[in-house]
């Protein structure tokens, strides 16, 4: 189903009038530690390399769903490059003392239709289990809505058990696909009401 975050020139991806876009805003996790997330930008990509290489092999897996030890030149252009309509790519930093350390990033590509909203992250593995995730993937909520998308769709490796526990936990349906036994798709319907979802103004298009 994630076909929209695979193809950089799919003609179904970002309506022209959609161009996503958020101003860099502020996070405090539960544990107190706090960071910052903006939107990625070409000279990103050492830094997004870096932060790939170092995540576990199991976390490149679940997150790119395949096995690699780095991004393919061509897809860390395309992940540094996500600003056409309909498409928004994001980091995440970290304060650790002085330093300002990636901890996560977020990609997310709305259908030509307004239909659905793809969506896939990850979370350094020292950072996970804080509450980022969480924190993540509201954003990816709350830019959907206001993009006026119907629902929210990811794919998720079957034993993923933290992708699915936090999209459980986010409201999401978790079901088969026909098409790969080895995956699940999530899928949020987004007409449904979220109370409490903290979307502040850091979104606008
Ligand atoms: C999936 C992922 C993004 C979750 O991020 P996170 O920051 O750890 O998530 P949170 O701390 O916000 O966890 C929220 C909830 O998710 C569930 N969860 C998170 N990690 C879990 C785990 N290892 N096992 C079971 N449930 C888990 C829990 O319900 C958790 O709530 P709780 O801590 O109150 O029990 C992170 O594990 C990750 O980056 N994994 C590698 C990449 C990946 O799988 N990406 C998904 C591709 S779409």
């Amino acid at each position: 189903m994630n076909d929209l975050l695979r193809k950089s020139t799919d003609p179904a991806r970002g309506r022209t009038d959609d161009k996503l876009r958020l101003r860099p805003y502020v996070f405090r996790l539960p544990s107190g530690e706090a960071g910052m997330v903006r939107a990625i930008r070409p000279r990103d990509a050492d830094r997004l390399q870096a932060y790939v290489r170092n995540l576990s092999a199991s976390a490149r897996r679940n997150r790119f769903l395949g096995s690699l030890s780095e991004l393919a030149p061509t897809e860390l252009s395309r992940l540094t490059h996500m600003d056409r309509p309909g498409e928004l790519a994001l980091i995440a930093f970290a304060r650790v003392g002085s330093e300002m350390p990636m901890v996560a990033e977020t990609v997310q590509v709305i259908a030509s239709n307004g239909q659905h909203c793809e969506i896939a992250l990850s979370v350094m593995d020292a950072w996970q289990r804080k509450g980022l995730g969480t924190v993540l993937l509201w954003n990816l909520e709350c830019q959907a809505r206001a993009l006026g998308a119907s629902h929210l769709i990811g794919e998720v490796v079957r034993t993923n058990e933290a992708m699915k526990g936090l999209a459980h936990k986010a409201g999401f349906e978790i079901r088969s696909p026909f098409r790969d036994a080895r995956l699940v798709e999530i899928i949020k319907d987004l007409s449904i009401a979220q109370a409490q979802l903290p979307c502040g103004d850091q979104y606008w298009r």
